[in-house]
């Protein structure tokens, strides 16, 4: 199979971990003699130091013609520190993801056995626990209209959805339910919020095409608990694009790290697939990050964008390999790990690639 993945790196640790999730589709390519090309595109920091601009118009183009994206993260901390900024590097992703009408972001929380004792949350209520988040992407408090007043002393953001965004996203939550344990949460403030009640409304409606899915409605407030308390509960969460960036950082301690959370952000066109986690200044340069999320995201790539589940298959048993191995980076090493199996970031990748390799 010939496929051409444009490689968004981005920034911090955006781009040590995507170096790893390249060598994996490399390696897949090789094994199962597929041809991959790739390319790169400028984004967020890195490309408003080279351009000015944190989505040049080229990086637009080049993933519009692409079969998938492999996405790193953006950010700076010389922009989370400044309020004033007028140009920042987060806007390079919201842009990327509306010019290419990403509108469902797949969020699978995927609890690996061996990492049980990684989470600080007791092993009894974690194990089983296997969610797949639906988080509208295109819409809501991100996209709606913003501002300050003359005096610039209120500001405002607009949550806003559209009877259609939420109909997509939920049609596509249901279709997942229907493969898995039939049941499906939805998640929204409907209780003080309009636009929420609009998505309990349209979710209600569209709940009875799918007689065989057990639905219920939570409000956020009481998910965010619930969550922790009994992961178990849920099977597919279906929720908009704030409540569901939330959650799911929420939801990477079931996995047991941030570095853990792979996902795939789908709609319109061109598939891009990229960890929940963000550029992580904390740790950037130290060469600790853990690429798994990358690893991951692209095991999603290979199952949705190109339907070759063997492929992903592997990639995602070669992730398990590695764990009950015993090897881990920092962030999911615990007191009854070695200091040898404590891995850096690229030799975590090369662990990866001498699973893969058989
Ligand atoms: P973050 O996700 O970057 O980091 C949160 C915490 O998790 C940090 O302590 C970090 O060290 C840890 N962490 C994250 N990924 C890890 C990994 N792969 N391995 C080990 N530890 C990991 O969130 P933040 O600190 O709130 O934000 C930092 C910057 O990233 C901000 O500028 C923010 O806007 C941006 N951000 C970008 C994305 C994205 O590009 N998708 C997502 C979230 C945040
Ligand atoms: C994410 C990030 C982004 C979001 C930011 C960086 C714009 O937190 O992908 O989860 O809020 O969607
Ligand atoms: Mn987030």
């Amino acid at each position: 199979m010939k496929k051409h993945i444009i490689v968004i790196a981005g920034d911090g640790i955006g781009q040590e971990v995507t170096a790893v999730g390249k060598q994996v589709l490399e390696l897949i390519a090789d094994k199962y003699n597929h041809e991959f090309t790739f390319d790169t595109a400028l984004i967020g920091h890195a490309a408003i130091e080279a351009t000015g601009n944190p989505l040049p118009d080229e990086t637009v183009t080049k993933s519009k013609a692409s079969d998938a994206i492999l996405f790193g993260a953006v950010g700076h901390p010389k922009y989370d520190n400044d309020p004033s900024a007028k140009v920042r590097p987060e806007q390079g992703l919201l842009g990327i993801r509306k010019a290419l009408g990403l509108y469902a972001n797949l969020r699978p929380i995927k609890l690996f056995d061996e990492l049980l004792s990684a989470s600080s949350i007791k092993a009894e209520i974690l194990q089983g626990a296997d969610i797949l988040f639906f988080r509208e992407l295109t819409g809501d408090v991100y996209f709606g209209e913003k501002g300050r007043s003359d005096d610039r002393n209120t500001a405002y953001d607009t949550m806003i959805y559209s009877r259609y965004e939420i109909e997509r996203i939920a049609v596509k939550a249901f279709d997942a339910a229907m493969t898995r344990r039939k049941k499906l949460c939805s998640v929204d403030k409907a209780n003080v919020l309009e636009s929420s009640r609009l998505w309990r409304e349209v979710v209600q409606e569209i709940a009875p095409r799918y007689p065989e899915v057990e639905v219920e409605h939570q409000f956020i407030d009481a998910a965010a608990m619930l969550l922790i308390k009994d992961p178990k509960r849920f099977d597919v969460v279906l929720t908009g694009n704030l409540f569901g960036d939330i959650l799911t950082d929420e939801a990477s301690q079931i996995a047991g790290s941030m570095g853990m959370l792979a996902s795939a952000s789908v709609g319109d066109t061109t598939g891009l697939y990229e960890p929940i986690h963000g550029s992580a200044h904390d740790i950037t340069g130290k060469g600790i990050a853990n690429p798994l999320a990358s690893v991951l995201s692209v095991a999603l790539m290979l199952d949705i964008s190109f339907g070759l589940k063997t492929e992903a298959e592997e990639v995602v048993s070669a992730v398990d390999a590695v764990l009950k191995a015993g090897f881990r980076t920092r962030d999911i090493a615990d007191k009854s790990t070695p200091s040898e199996n404590v891995l850096g970031t690229q030799q975590m990748g090369d662990e990866i690639l001498r699973q893969l390799k058989g």
